[in-house]
């Protein structure tokens, strides 16, 4: 072990039981490219969503750290994900974040590519020069539902088994008969992992969101306000939820929850829970506000929460979707990207209003900037000592024994 991963190795030992990181997990850049290399990159994590590119040609760009990914619908129909980065003196191809092309055109020099990845000129190149030698790099990919994942990983866990026990939770709501109604995203001035031990706790739930205390119950954010149990349980709440199973049970819908914190490589829960006050959607009246999405028949009052990795969530109600990702920038910025899934067959302004299915996350992602933006600005003052959690910040206490955990193992291999 290096001296670097030494004093790395000797932090994360120092670390307490049920109190936040060191001001250096929040701030410093060595640790943050080592979050990229070890942490980000060994996820699957969804990125898009299909409808996003429909036609042949439609590309988005996204980035994480120094990466840059394109995502682009080929000829075929088939969505390919490359690094962009030109195989001649490794130019970004695509500037702008998102378009339509009829072949990839590097600005450098001019090299073209197809839209499935292979060269297709480069002009003034020698004799010997052979150009399915050079096609661009692609990035590991997989789309489930039409969620659109990748994996920067050189050696990729299998996406089969990552997937497998998510399937029926996700399956349930059709998000592969979906698209996009909105999309917004989120700069934080924020290490990623400030933004996350916010949005695994629900201790700042009272003071900061308002919106979030109308739609659900104290007992609700007590039980399960920020992922599967990360509070004290509410026996208020857990009877609602027998009361409720047993009527999910009757309707054939599919119930129950996952979660596993093996501390390897994967961190997934999912689980569905009933909304209190007879609300049937997440929106600010509890009524619904688009179409019915997947294998619903009927609104069943409940709702479905899914987190694949650390970086992802999934927020679904019957008729409509909210799915976060967090994409470290820098070690103190994150962008949070939120899009909201409907039915494809729902219309804009007879079915649903972007208004009605964004209030709640859009408000509330809003406050979460501004208080983690205020929590990054403390924890960098030389008087910043992490102080004891609550018992509202369990998934929080978990998020964190998670991510000290899978360092520590990169570390030592
Ligand atoms: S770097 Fe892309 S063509 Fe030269
Ligand atoms: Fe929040």
């Amino acid at each position: 072990m290096n001296n670097i991963d030494q004093e790395i190795f000797n932090l994360i030992n120092s670390q307490k039981k049920n109190f936040p990181l060191d001001q250096k997990f929040y701030v410093d850049n060595i640790i943050f490219e080592k979050d990229i290399e070890h942490i980000f990159s060994n996820q699957w994590v969804f990125i898009g969503h299909v409808s996003r590119i429909p036609n042949i040609g439609d590309y988005f760009t996204v980035s994480i750290g120094n990466e840059s990914i394109i995502v682009i619908r080929d000829k075929q129909n088939k969505i390919n994900c490359f690094y962009n980065v030109c195989r001649h003196r490794g130019s970004h191809i695509c500037i702008e974040s998102e378009g339509n092309l009829r072949k990839l055109i590097c600005p450098y020099h001019a090299w073209s590519y197809n839209l499935d990845g292979s060269l297709k000129k480069a002009s003034m190149m020698g004799e010997d020069f052979k150009k399915e030698d050079w096609s661009l790099i692609k990035c590991n990919k997989n789309i489930f539902e039409g969620l659109i994942f990748i994996n920067l990983s050189d050696k990729p866990i299998s996406f089969a088994e990552f997937i497998k026990p998510l399937e029926p939770f996700i399956s349930l709501h059709g998000l592969g008969k979906a698209k996009v109604a909105i999309r917004k995203v989120y700069e934080i001035e924020g290490n990623w992992k400030l933004a996350l031990d916010n949005f695994h706790e629900c201790y700042h739930c009272h003071p900061s969101h308002p919106e979030y205390c109308e739609v659900h119950s104290k007992d609700y954010i007590q039980s399960y306000g920020a992922g599967s149990h990360s509070g004290p349980e509410s026996a208020e709440f857990n009877k609602l939820l027998k009361n409720w199973n047993k009527k999910v049970d009757d309707l054939g819908y599919f119930r129950g929850e996952y979660s596993e914190n093996k501390f390897s490589n994967f961190y997934r829960s999912a689980e569905r829970t009933p909304f209190s006050n007879g609300r049937l959607s997440e929106t600010r009246s509890g009524k619904p506000a688009s179409k019915l999405m997947g294998n619903f028949k009927e609104f069943d009052g409940g709702y479905t929460t899914i987190g694949p990795s650390p970086f992802n969530s999934l927020i679904m109600s019957n008729d409509f979707a909210t799915c976060f990702t967090f994409l470290p920038k820098t070690n103190k910025k994150t962008l949070i990207e939120l899009m909201w899934l409907v039915d494809n067959n729902a219309i804009e302004g007879i079915d649903y209003n972007k208004e009605e299915i964004s209030w709640l996350w859009d408000e509330t992602t809003l406050a979460d900037k501004r208080i983690i933006e205020d929590n990054q600005k403390g924890v960098l003052s030389k008087k910043y000592v992490p102080g004891p959690l609550s018992k509202m910040e369990l998934g929080l206490e978990k998020f964190k024994n998670w991510y000290l955990k899978s360092l520590k193992k990169s570390i030592c291999v």
